[in-house]
């Protein structure tokens, strides 16, 4: 449609036709098309009318049943306006990549691409238009649940994997086509820092450390062509984000000129009342519009209460104009008023779902995605002569996609029995549960409604245990697949304690006692406290929940077809009292290692260490790789030029590996404190062995601003120092000089 026509489109419509616009609905309304009635419409408060008309729906999935909806709506709606289907299509659609936060431990926004271009292929024939999808919130503390939706802890690195998100699902070109699915990054803004890890809670910080660190991924997510964005749950300077002018209009559309859709998240236009910031659902709709939300998402606050703000205050229709506008040009962009059910195809289901194709990428990035946290005595690669004990709740479990994608195809996942049987011939491997993945009694009381038997698992616990050690007791070696239950992460599944459930560490205590070599393959939504098994097994892998090619890719890990190369986008704490812990902590005025004060002065704890387990940036490899000839090509950069730094990097072991060279620099003075050191760059280089690479980076003046005192973004002269490695614990330092205008 011409853009004179939408406009002609807007002079027809009804005021009623446009607040219906701004409604979205669950599938669950429209399920049995023909009359669209079919929703719990009573708890919701909303009428038949609304429902016939709204503007879009979220979470049906399927080329048939989103055709049959549609088809029935422009029948049956009044304005006529083709439907748009949204959904949460988080690590793929129906071939399950890693959860986001195993994305992030790929360092390799490359395959995140293509992982989220497979996604939008299979979701777009399925006839969904949009995701919900990057979650780039920045996240610093792994109590809470959702950490598994992001990449991590560094805004550099979630910049790169935001784009990377969004090319994926909406190509590089302006135009989507029929391949591509829109991007709707979320959530606006910092709702990666709830207080406690508690999740909905309420956020806290400064401005300096919402734009320097929260804010960046949102941005780039933008700039890479992000044509939704939706708000978050949380508060943002104690206004809640979904009626927050500030960051809607001042920041999002007026600084960063965005003129894409917002949309709420689930229910929040009402949760301003419970927020206490609206006194009445009158007040929220008026609030959440003047904010710039366009989108409601499964409330009848704007359907039933825009029509009487809009009497009151007449001047609000030029805000609902804006916003039905926008959600008009998107509908228009996908070409829905020529074609209103787009690719939606269901022979195409058939031929692109799980094709092998896309089942070989998922294999690949399981296997980027795993970070090989210890090996001691060379316990990995396992070798073929060896027999194996695989014991676990996860040794056979398909329960591998975590908790956005868990009811999608569990039966086409690969468990790790399966892929171990493709390794080793049946007498050498033996395979045994060992334990339920949690106590029943948590699913029950922390589940409420949600819980249900077919969660759980249903075993004879002391016979299994009996049995796993019977059959550890016959192999030389035990791969021990344990974590945890797939529901103690995602949406609302925060724990204060996060460790391997006791059950499973019983099982594990058990297998210790045998004394044999053990590796640990550990099952995850978030970094856990690790302490106990690092002290227990020889060999940990860092699993993440793999998805749909878990079993065949961690295999391909364990039996060295392929060599780790995982790194952590998060740190890994020693203890949960150190939360919030991350590498890119600033500098104190008692610092632990060099400060006059005497040890008890200083800043550290007096019972654990101030480092975590593990920090940003860690993982091993197979083989081992030297820096050396470390240089920077000048000692002063001005204002317009560049400074180089390069290294030299050697494969000194038997076996090919890939490095992920990471650059981190320190601003030494400024007028505000900065961080010890900042992730600038990263690079992938895969090395044959003995083979020595040189690898360089370039350091410009605009990689050194942030927030001055004034709140300015500049750079400020003065001294930096470079540091390059394998991780963010690298100390070995070159200055550079930052010369004045
Ligand atoms: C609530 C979640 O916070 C959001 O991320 C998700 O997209 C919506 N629900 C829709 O399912």
């Amino acid at each position: 449609m011409k853009e004179q026509q939408l406009k002609e489109l807007m002079t027809v419509m009804t005021l009623e036709d446009k607040i219906f616009q701004l409604l979205q609905l669950l599938g669950s309304f429209y399920q049995d098309t023909p009359d669209l009635v079919t929703g719990p419409k009573a708890k919701l408060g909303i009428n038949d009318d609304a429902i016939k008309n709204a503007g879009s729906i979220l979470n049906v999935r399927g080329a048939d049943k989103i055709k049959a909806i549609q088809k029935s709506y422009l029948e049956n709606s009044h304005s006529k306006i083709p439907l748009l289907f949204m959904a949460d299509i988080i690590n793929g659609f129906e071939t399950i990549f890693p959860v986001p936060i195993g994305l992030g431990a790929t360092w390799n926004p490359e395959i995140v691409k293509k992982s989220a271009a497979i996604a939008a292929k299979e979701a777009a024939v399925s006839g969904v238009h949009i995701t919900f999808s990057p979650m780039v919130d920045l996240v610093r503390d792994p109590r809470w649940g959702r950490v598994m939706e992001s990449t991590g802890e560094d805004a550099y690195l979630n910049s790169a994997f935001a784009k990377a998100f969004v090319q994926g699902y909406q190509g590089t070109n302006e135009l989507l086509t029929e391949d591509n699915i829109v991007a709707c990054v979320k959530h606006f803004a910092a709702y990666g820092a709830p207080e406690g890890g508690r999740e909905y809670n309420t956020v806290d910080m400064s401005e300096r450390t919402l734009r320097e660190y929260y804010l960046p991924a949102y941005k780039a997510a933008l700039e890479a062509g992000a044509k939704m964005v939706m708000t978050s749950f949380n508060v943002v300077d104690g206004v809640p984000a979904t009626g927050n002018k500030w960051l809607n209009r001042d920041i999002l559309r007026n600084e960063w000129d965005f003129n894409g859709i917002l949309i709420s998240d689930y229910a929040a236009i009402k949760e301003l009342i419970d927020h206490g910031v609206a006194e009445d659902e009158n007040a929220a709709a008026k609030m959440a519009l003047e904010a710039g939300v366009d989108i409601d998402m499964m409330t009848s606050i704007y359907a039933n209460h825009l029509l009487d703000v809009i009497n009151k205050f007449p001047e609000i229709e030029d805000d609902l104009n804006e916003s039905v506008y926008r959600v008009l040009q998107l509908k228009n962009e996908l070409g829905l008023f020529e074609d209103p059910y787009r690719s939606a195809n269901s022979l195409k289901e058939k031929e692109l779902h799980l094709s092998t194709e896309h089942r070989q990428t998922a294999r690949e990035v399981v296997s980027e995605s795993l970070v090989l946290l210890k090996n001691d005595n060379q316990v990995l690669p396992l070798k073929s002569n060896q027999t194996i004990a695989l014991i676990g709740p996860y040794a056979d479990s398909t329960s591998l996609s975590g908790s956005w994608s868990f009811s999608s195809n569990q039966e086409s996942t690969v468990t790790l029995k399966k892929a171990f049987e493709e390794y080793l011939d049946e007498e050498n491997l033996f395979i045994a549960t060992g334990s339920k993945v949690v106590e029943t009694e948590f699913l029950e009381s922390s589940l409420g409604n949600y819980f249900s038997p077919e969660i759980d698992m249903q075993i004879d616990e002391e016979k299994e245990l009996k049995k796993a050690v019977e059959v550890a007791e016959k192999a030389d070696v035990l791969v021990i697949a344990v974590g945890e239950h797939y529901l103690q992460s995602g949406e609302g599944g925060s724990r204060a304690n996060i460790i391997i459930p006791q059950v499973q560490k019983n099982l594990i205590q058990a297998l210790a006692k045998l004394g044999k070599p053990m590796v640990g393959v550990i099952f995850s939504g978030r970094p856990l406290d690790l302490r106990e098994e690092v002290s227990q097994f020889d060999g940990l892998v860092q699993a993440w929940f793999p998805g749909t090619e878990g079993g065949h890719g961690i295999a391909d890990i364990l039996f060295g077809t392929a060599n780790p190369s995982g790194r952590l986008s998060m740190s890994f704490p020693y203890d949960v009292g150190q939360i919030p812990v991350h590498y890119n902590e600033f500098s104190t005025g008692r610092p632990y290692q060099q400060s006059n004060h005497s040890k008890r002065y200083t800043s550290k704890y007096v019972d654990i260490p101030n480092k975590p387990l593990f920090p940003f940036g860690y993982g091993l490899s197979y083989t081992d790789f030297s820096y050396t000839n470390f240089e920077l090509n000048k000692e002063i950069l001005t204002q317009e030029d560049r400074l180089t730094a390069s290294i030299d990097i050697t494969n000194k072991g038997t076996v090919k590996g890939k490095e992920t060279v990471q650059l981190y620099i320190h601003d030494n003075i400024g007028s505000v404190t900065r961080p010890i050191k900042e992730l600038k760059g990263f690079k992938q280089v895969e090395l044959e062995p003995n083979e020595t690479i040189t690898v360089t980076f370039e350091i410009e003046e605009k990689i050194l601003r942030f927030y001055n005192r004034d709140m300015e973004f500049i750079s400020e002269p003065g001294e930096f120092e470079v540091m390059i490695g394998p991780n963010s614990e690298i100390n070995e330092k070159k200055i550079f000089y930052l010369k004045d205008k």
